[in-house]
């Protein structure tokens, strides 16, 4: 695991920034799974800034949304896909037909899991997963309790999960209880993972998650296991903690 710890939240998003971005330049056709949420939203301006900028080309990357809420399409503003595209999709030259989405509207989003996960297979595999620290350690919507071997599958929105975005959708009501999801084992097969947490709030599961025990009461602890594992951080979230550098 390497870690990276920024001082600022403004250098924590650039750094992170530039991390993704030295992935792409790598790679042109990266197959890359993207997060939603605070966390990543800073990160993916300063990825515009990069293709504004420097001319950082998106034109042949593979790009899935990470989780979708059911019933939540891309004209609803609070789904993943309409806020990926808000932030970052609709704002580089990525090309329409190389973004994965999840059928939210589907009548059988079992089926609709099911296709995700073969198509990623198909396609590859993901080179790159960036991922957000849920509050309860939470990946995606693998929330605690979610066996290591889960794959794409549609799940329980978790009740902080629930909270925290209960504003974005008008009222706690109105947040979907049901979401789909790439699972534990599907974001552990990836090539590289990006783990990004920032602001104090974040302390807490920064340390449960990456150094402490690995348990599936923490989903983010498996992260430990993985040979590529990046944590960048602010130093607002690393706190006091002992990091080892
Ligand atoms: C959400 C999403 C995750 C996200 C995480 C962290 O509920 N399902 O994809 O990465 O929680 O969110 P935030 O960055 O807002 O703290």
């Amino acid at each position: 695991m390497k870690w990276i710890v920024e001082q600022s939240t403004e250098a924590f998003n650039k750094r992170s920034a530039r991390a993704i971005a030295e992935l792409i330049q790598k790679k042109p056709d990266s197959r890359i799974s993207f997060a939603t949420g605070s966390t990543t939203k800073g990160i993916y301006e300063e990825l515009v800034a990069l293709h504004q900028q420097e001319a950082l080309d998106f034109s042949r990357i593979e790009a899935f949304v990470l989780d979708e809420y059911q019933g939540a399409s891309q004209t609803n503003p609070a789904s993943c896909l309409a806020r990926l595209h808000a932030q970052l999709f609709g704002k580089v030259n990525i090309d329409p037909s190389r973004i994965h989405s999840f059928d939210s509207l589907a009548e059988d989003l079992h089926q609709v899991a099911a296709d995700y996960e073969r198509n990623i297979a198909v396609l590859g595999g993901i080179d790159l997963q960036i991922l957000g620290l849920g509050a309860n350690g939470h990946i995606g919507f693998n929330e605690p309790g979610t066996p290591f071997h889960a794959i794409t599958r549609v799940v329980d929105v978790g009740e902080e999960t629930i909270d925290a975005r209960a504003e974005m959708f008008g009222a706690r009501e109105l947040v979907p209880r049901l979401g789909v999801s790439l699972g534990i084992k599907t974001i552990m097969q990836s090539g590289k993972i990006y783990l990004f947490a920032n602001g104090k709030h974040k302390t807490s599961m920064v340390e449960q998650a990456l150094l402490g025990p690995i348990t599936p009461d923490i989903p983010a602890s498996v992260l430990q296991l993985h040979p590529e594992l990046t944590v960048i951080i602010d130093q607002e979230a690393a706190g006091s903690l002992s990091i080892p550098r």
